[in-house]
């Protein structure tokens, strides 16, 4: 992928569980994408079948809001392989997310070559969300499930630094 790429006009957020990283993720891209006059489309996801149907987990729910993030309304899926030919660009959480997401994504590649109505350059570019942030770059939103109240907050911390890089890199193309 280039990593200077244009605003993509779809992202999804992708974590293990889908109920306190990546639904974290996607309210605060979606609020800082508003701010900076980007239209995208944005959901996020889970790698995991555990939480299917749920809403995000009550902590996360409770230090999103402190800090003006309304996530109540959401509920968690998992991912599809149809996600990889909607979106545009999917964030992993986490170097572990990131590679279940690439071994979708070589499989579709796999049956794209015999199947000429999916080709498989359209499938989407994949990323770390750490990927572009001159702080966290490269490391992982750690996953806050068996975590304290510390771990939340610092979710919420990690994720608004990887998405304003994000926002930057696509705004200086
Ligand atoms: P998330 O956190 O990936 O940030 O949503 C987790 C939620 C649930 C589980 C693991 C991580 N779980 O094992 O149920």
């Amino acid at each position: 992928m280039p990593i200077k790429a244009s605003a993509p006009r779809s992202v999804l957020l992708v974590c293990l569980g889908n109920i306190c990283r990546s639904p974290t993720a996607e309210e605060i891209l979606r609020q800082k994408a508003a701010v900076a006059g980007m239209s995208l489309t944005i959901d996020s996801a889970g790698t995991g079948d555990w939480h299917l149907g749920e809403h995000p987990d009550v902590r996360a729910q409770k230090h999103a809001k402190a800090r003006g993030y309304n996530i109540s309304k959401l509920v968690s899926r998992q991912v599809k392989a149809d996600d990889f030919y909607q979106f545009d660009l999917i964030l992993a959480m986490d170097k572990q997310n990131l590679a279940d997401l690439q071994a979708i994504k070589d499989s579709l590649t796999d049956a794209s070559d015999q199947d000429s109505e999916h080709e498989s350059n359209k499938l989407a570019t994949l990323a770390l969300l750490s990927e572009e942030d001159p702080i966290y770059g490269g490391a992982n939103v750690p996953d806050p499930y068996q975590g304290n109240a510390d771990d939340f907050e610092a979710v919420i911390d990690q994720i608004e630094s990887s998405v304003d890089a994000w926002i930057e890199s696509w705004k200086s193309v």
